[in-house]
């Protein structure tokens, strides 16, 4: 019987793996050295669909692959993906949006309070044996609760934030983003701000917009010299979004006080990242939507994404929404 071949990369659960080889031809490749892999090449001239976790979708990549129907992302950024090449050429392209909205937010709450109360850092001290007598002020935090927290971005996940900051910390939200939305004000008292106002006022900055042109280092020199000197900056977004050396001027001349950022210009970070070396920095490799529970919900939806572009029908989470589908 005739397969059509699918290929698998990275991050797709086994179980969901499994499922689809029973009715396509599955390649998995879990670390792969791109177009210069002959295997990986091969794999795209007869490849009819792609699934995992932040291929690169170039137009290189795609004048390989001839018979490419879909690209189905496991993450709710596409910033991965040439859209306007995809579109050109009538493949369609999906991500998972919603399943992970909560999984990130309580990631970045983390972050609020492991920075807030210097959790990894007291981790360390503790560790490594300093602690010998009853707990100096330098090593103090600060609280969180009543505080006001600043969300740069309001689609799903700065919601689900913003829910959490209002009823389970009682802060003050404020939030910065191209539409106003009325429901966040109503239940979570959020205000709605211009960045100026929001960066001033803020004691919690957090930026959870998606990485594109526009938003490209929008997060920078100017940007934290606006901030409060107690101010602490949560990256949950991409690491595109801000300008690296910024922040890093930012945090040793205490311009601002702390930041957490679960994302990097570069991934995995390079290991001589002058960030890393800074005590008022936690820094995550990218684990926001990295649970086992949800790494399951993303690969289960990515992949009805996927059988629906096999099948030419409409797939729920098409971001190409103008191509022609037969269907
Ligand atoms: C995670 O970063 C995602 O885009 O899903």
């Amino acid at each position: 019987m005739f397969m059509e071949k699918v290929i698998a990369y990275t991050r797709v659960s086994e179980a969901v793996r499994k499922k689809l080889q029973e009715k396509y031809d599955v390649i998995y490749f879990e670390n792969y050295e791109y177009l210069n892999d002959p295997k990986f090449v091969q794999a795209l001239k007869e490849t009819s669909g792609i699934i995992g976790l932040e291929l690169k979708v170039t137009k290189e990549l795609l004048d390989l692959a001839p018979i490419l129907k879909i690209v189905s992302n496991v993450s709710v950024g596409y910033d991965n993906l040439d859209i306007e090449e995809l579109t050109k050429r009538n493949i369609m392209a999906t991500n998972t949006p919603e399943v992970l909205t909560n999984t990130v937010a309580d990631a970045v709450l983390g972050m609020i309070l492991a920075t807030a109360r210097r959790i990894p850092e007291l981790d360390r001290f503790v560790k490594n044996g300093e602690w010998k007598q009853y707990l100096q002020l330098e090593h103090f935090g600060l609280d969180v609760h009543k505080k006001t927290v600043g969300i740069i971005g309001m689609g799903s996940i700065g919601e689900a934030i913003a829910k959490r900051c209002h009823a389970g910390f009682d802060m003050n939200v404020l939030y910065y983003n191209r539409s106003r939305k009325q429901n966040i004000e109503d239940e979570f008292n959020a205000i709605y701000s211009n960045l100026d106002d929001l960066l001033k006022r803020s004691d919690f900055v957090v930026l959870m917009v998606p990485a594109s042109p526009q938003t490209e280092k929008m997060i920078g020199k100017e940007a934290f010299s606006q901030m409060k000197k107690t101010a602490i900056f949560i990256n949950g977004s991409r690491g595109q979004n801000i300008d690296e050396n910024a922040l890093y001027d930012a945090l040793t001349s205490k311009q601002i006080s702390a930041a957490a950022l679960d994302v990097f210009d570069i991934e995995p970070v390079d290991s001589n990242n002058p960030l890393l070396k800074l005590d008022n920095v936690v820094t995550l490799p990218h684990i926001g939507a990295a649970t086992i529970e949800n790494e399951l919900a993303m690969s289960n939806l990515a992949a009805k994404n996927l059988e629906a572009g096999l099948k030419n029908e409409r797939p729920v989470n098409l971001i190409n929404t103008d191509i022609f589908i037969t269907k």
